[in-house]
């Protein structure tokens, strides 16, 4: 007997609706789709064996098509995106037009019955859909203005970034998106499951958090100031007639921009849409210190901007960031916290999409490998300064780094890189970096020198986290922000928190983009996320 598709379970099912009482006349049914998703079939030990004879309905894209017996039958292999697996779909002349159903990136939902495949053929396939109806096809337009961008053949990741609105269709970056929403769903079970509470914090702020100034700025004062000088423009030719030409050639003098408001030789951004400026925001933390100081453990996860011209395959300008605020939290228990989150998203996906991840191996050799490590070895820690030690022998015994190693600098990736892949072969976070180099909200240690602040740094990617001890005395806070020629007046929201019942509190973020770097082995951050923006692109 085969084996039942089980249903989807649905726990509402059983909980009445308030509209479904005696009186009601319809029976209230749970939401099941209507196609079987192709992952239920294959993605099951026996390889969709044990489901032979079951009639089910299935939609995807066609990958593969081909004509046989003399046009009298074709094999599909369809995908759905559920998984990286194809399901084979045997069509007879009799139930479409072949013709039709073949190319690649046609459209598909059909209905049919699952059988084995016939013995003794080179087949990998357990089993295979032998279609009794095609329900609909959407077609592919081979000759019209623009060709289909997904061809069988092998395309390289650097053609497939123009091609955003398709490159899902590939077994690559679909295998990506699923590992991404993977890990995104580990951080939020992870949270969960320390009651860490899951806030959302402002994508248009008007508070820089890092203090770099590296933001977008949001405003519609541009788009009104386009607006007013078409409209003059247009009055002008309207009333040409009527003026004199030397009016007329003074005011076509206008230069774009000019009719900007202004006050005090300045931009008044009094008239702006938030009636003062406002921006994209770079990190969620300031905000989620508000809420970890009254609601204790929080976490914020969205996207972030920054406007830094980085062209590095570890940079976008959008990137999505899980950024954890501990309340009554010293340094030391954000570091413990931010190893057990990275440690467990590794285990998520060791145990939740292994399938994925054996197909990354294409991709990278040691992906899986790294993933269990991870999970099993304990971080190292070394301060700042034994970092910069540790890279000195280096160079003293003859390695080369791109960046200067010097005591008060920054570490560089290849610096990072150098410490987690070659010296430790394992995470290792630096901690106690020289304040100069970090920013204002960092906790200043005992030695008036350095901050409470940390980098997880893991191989394949360098830093993957950055955290800190929050600066929770209101004193030292200020004379940071002073120190950083920071406007205090902006941040008086922030200041409040440290007047009103300060607490020690830490955090940390984890940049969603090189977590996949690290998981996957991709080695293009714009290759991890749908939609990359960089310097010169943001496509659709
Ligand atoms: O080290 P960062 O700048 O730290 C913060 O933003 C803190 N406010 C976080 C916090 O304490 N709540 O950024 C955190 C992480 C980095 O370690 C990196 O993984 C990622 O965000 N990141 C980027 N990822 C992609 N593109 C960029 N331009 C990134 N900048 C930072
Ligand atoms: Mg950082």
């Amino acid at each position: 007997m085969a084996d039942k598709i089980p249903p989807p379970t649905d726990q509402l099912a059983a909980v009445p609706l308030d509209n479904a009482g005696a009186s009601s006349s319809t029976v209230h049914k749970p939401w099941s789709p209507s196609r079987t998703r192709i992952r239920s079939i294959l993605g099951r030990p026996d390889g969709g064996a044990g489901l032979a004879g079951q009639k089910v309905q299935i939609s995807g894209w066609v990958k593969k098509g081909r004509e046989q017996g003399k046009g009298k039958f074709a094999f599909l292999e369809v995908n759905d995106g559920s998984c990286a697996a194809n399901l084979q779909v045997k069509v007879d002349a009799s139930v479409s037009d072949l013709s039709k159903l073949v190319t690649t990136g046609t459209s598909l939902t059909i209905d049919g019955c699952l059988k084995i495949p016939p013995q003794g053929k080179a087949t990998k396939q357990k089993i295979e859909l032998s279609a009794e109806k095609v329900i609909d096809v959407g077609t592919v337009d081979q000759h019209g203005k623009t060709p289909y961008p997904i061809p069988k053949t092998k395309l390289t990741l650097e053609y497939l970034r123009d091609h955003t609105n398709f490159r899902a269709r590939t077994t690559t970056m679909a295998a990506v998106t699923r590992i991404r929403h993977k890990i995104c769903l580990a951080a939020h079970v992870f949270c969960d499951k320390h009651d860490i509470c899951y806030i959302h914090t402002p994508i248009i702020t008007t508070s820089d958090c890092e203090g770099a100034g590296e933001m977008f700025q949001v405003t519609t004062l541009i788009n009104q100031s386009e607006k007013l000088e078409k409209d003059l423009v247009k009055n002008i030719e309207l009333t040409e007639a009527e003026e004199t030409l030397a009016k007329v050639e003074d005011r076509s003098k206008l230069k774009p921009g000019l009719l900007l408001p202004r006050k005090d030789g300045k931009i008044d951004y009094s008239q702006d849409f938030f009636a003062r400026q406002a921006y994209l925001t770079v990190s969620g933390q300031l905000h989620a210190e508000t809420y970890a100081c009254s609601m204790g453990d929080v976490y914020t996860f969205g996207p972030t901007f920054r406007a830094e011209k980085s062209h590095t395959s570890r940079h976008l300008a959008e990137f999505w960031m899980v950024e954890v605020e501990l309340a009554f939290a010293g340094v030391e228990e954000a570091m413990n916290c931010a190893e057990a989150l990275v440690k467990d998203i590794c285990k998520y996906l060791l145990e939740k999409c292994l399938d994925d991840m054996e197909l990354m191996k294409n991709v990278d050799e040691a992906c899986i490998d790294r993933l269990q490590m991870v999970a099993l070895t304990s971080f190292e820690r070394v301060t700042y300064t034994k970092a910069i030690t540790l890279l000195e022998e280096a160079v003293a015994k003859g390695k080369k780094f791109e960046n200067p190693v010097e005591l008060g600098l920054d570490l560089a990736s290849d610096h990072e890189r150098y410490l987690t892949e070659v010296l430790y072969k394992k995470p290792v976070i630096v901690y106690n970096y020289p304040k100069k180099i970090k920013a204002f909200y960092m906790r200043l240690n005992d030695d008036g020198e350095t901050v409470a602040a940390f980098d997880v740094l893991v191989p394949k990617v360098g830093e993957l986290i950055g955290g800190s001890q929050r600066e929770e005395r209101m004193d030292v806070l200020m004379e940071r922000m002073e120190e950083k020629r920071l406007p205090i007046k902006e941040y008086e929201w922030y200041i409040d928190l440290r007047r009103h019942g300060t607490v020690k509190h830490s955090g940390f973020g984890l940049g969603l983009e090189r977590m996949l770097l690290f998981a996957t082995g991709m080695d293009n951050i714009r290759d991890v996320i749908p939609f990359p923006r960089y310097p010169g692109r943001a496509d659709l």
